[in-house]
C-alpha cells in the first residue's frame, strides 16, 4: 500500500479494533484508554517502546511522560520532530503498576504492531529496550549486548532495518547511558539514509496477521457498538491517535 490517505485510513481501522481489545482482560479492565500510537502514518522511522505508563493511560498517547521529554529531546538533537517518526509500544494497555508486560500479553498485542508495521512500512524501526527489541527480534539477547547495531530482519510482512537502542527512560535513572543513546541516536540520519531494504515475496498465507481475525473482533464491536452521534468527523483520526 502506497496512497498515503489509504494508508491512514487503514490505520484508524486498527486503531478502532485495537480500542476494543479485550485480549488481556486484566489490562482491559484497568485501562483507561488504548494507546495505540502516534505521529507520522508514513514515516520513514518507527520507534516501539515497552508499554504505556501512567500518563500515557490517562492521555491515550505514547511517550508523554519524562521518558517522552527525552525521546523528544534526542530527536531535535538529529533535526526532526515527533511528527517525522511514528511511535508506538509493545503493549497498547498500561500494565497496573508498570509492572513488566507479561509474555502472553505480548503476544496477544503483537497482532496490532504487526500492521503497524504492515501499514506505515518504515525504513527504519528503533527498538527502545529489551522488551520491543527481544519481541521483534524474536530472541532473548539483552539490549546491552545489541544496542546500537542496525540488522536486516523479516518481522510478520516487512522487511525492515531493526535498530536496538537504550529505552530512554534507562538514561532517567542512569544518567550515565545518555551519552550511550545521544551517540545511538545520531547514527540514525545515516540509516534512514540508506535504501529500504529488499521486501520479502508477500506469502500465500501470512501467520503472523491474522487479519479475519481482527476483522472478526471489528464486527463484533461493531454490532455491539452504539449509532453514531453525527458530530464526528469520519475524515479526522481521533485526537489521541494524532495521526500526521
Ligand atoms: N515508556 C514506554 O515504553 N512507552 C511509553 O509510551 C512511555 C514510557
Amino acid at each position: 500500500m502506497v496512497d498515503a490517505g489509504e494508508r491512514r485510513e487503514a490505520l484508524k481501522v486498527v486503531y478502532e479494533q485495537a480500542s476494543g481489545c479485550t485480549r488481556c482482560p486484566q489490562l482491559a479492565a484497568t485501562r483507561h484508554s488504548v494507546v495505540f500510537g502516534a505521529g507520522n502514518a508514513n514515516a520513514d522511522l518507527m520507534f516501539v517502546g515497552e508499554a504505556p505508563g501512567k500518563n500515557e493511560d490517562l492521555q491515550g498517547r505514547p511517550f508523554v511522560g519524562a521518558a517522552g521529554k527525552l525521546l523528544g529531546e534526542l530527536l531535535e538533537g538529529i533535526g526532526l520532530t515527533r511528527d517525522d517518526v511514528f511511535i508506538c509500544n509493545t503493549l497498547k494497555c498500561r500494565p497496573p503498576q508498570n509492572r513488566d508486560p507479561l509474555p502472553q500479553e505480548l503476544d496477544n498485542c503483537q497482532d496490532y504492531l504487526f500492521r503497524q508495521l504492515e501499514l506505515i512500512e518504515p525504513k527504519v524501526v528503533c527498538t527502545l529496550g529489551n522488551f520491543a527489541t527481544k519481541l521483534l527480534r524474536g530472541d532473548p539477547t539483552s539490549i546491552t549486548k545489541l544496542r546500537g547495531r542496525e540488522e536486516i530482519r523479516t518481522i510478520g510482512p516487512r522487511t525492515i532495518r531493526l535498530y536496538p537502542i537504550l529505552h530512554p527512560a534507562a538514561a532517567l535513572y542512569t544518567r550515565a547511558l545518555l551519552d550511550t543513546l545521544r551517540e545511538d541516536f545520531a547514527r540514525l540520519p545515516d540509516l534512514l539514509a540508506l535504501d529500504a531494504p529488499p521486501q520479502p515475496e508477500p506469502p500465500e498465507e501470512t501467520a503472523a496477521i491474522p487479519e479475519p481475525e481482527l476483522a472478526a473482533e471489528a464486527d463484533a464491536d461493531a454490532d455491539a457498538a452504539p449509532a453514531e452521534s453525527g458530530t464526528a468527523d469520519p475524515d479526522e483520526p481521533p485526537p489521541q491517535l494524532g495521526l500526521f
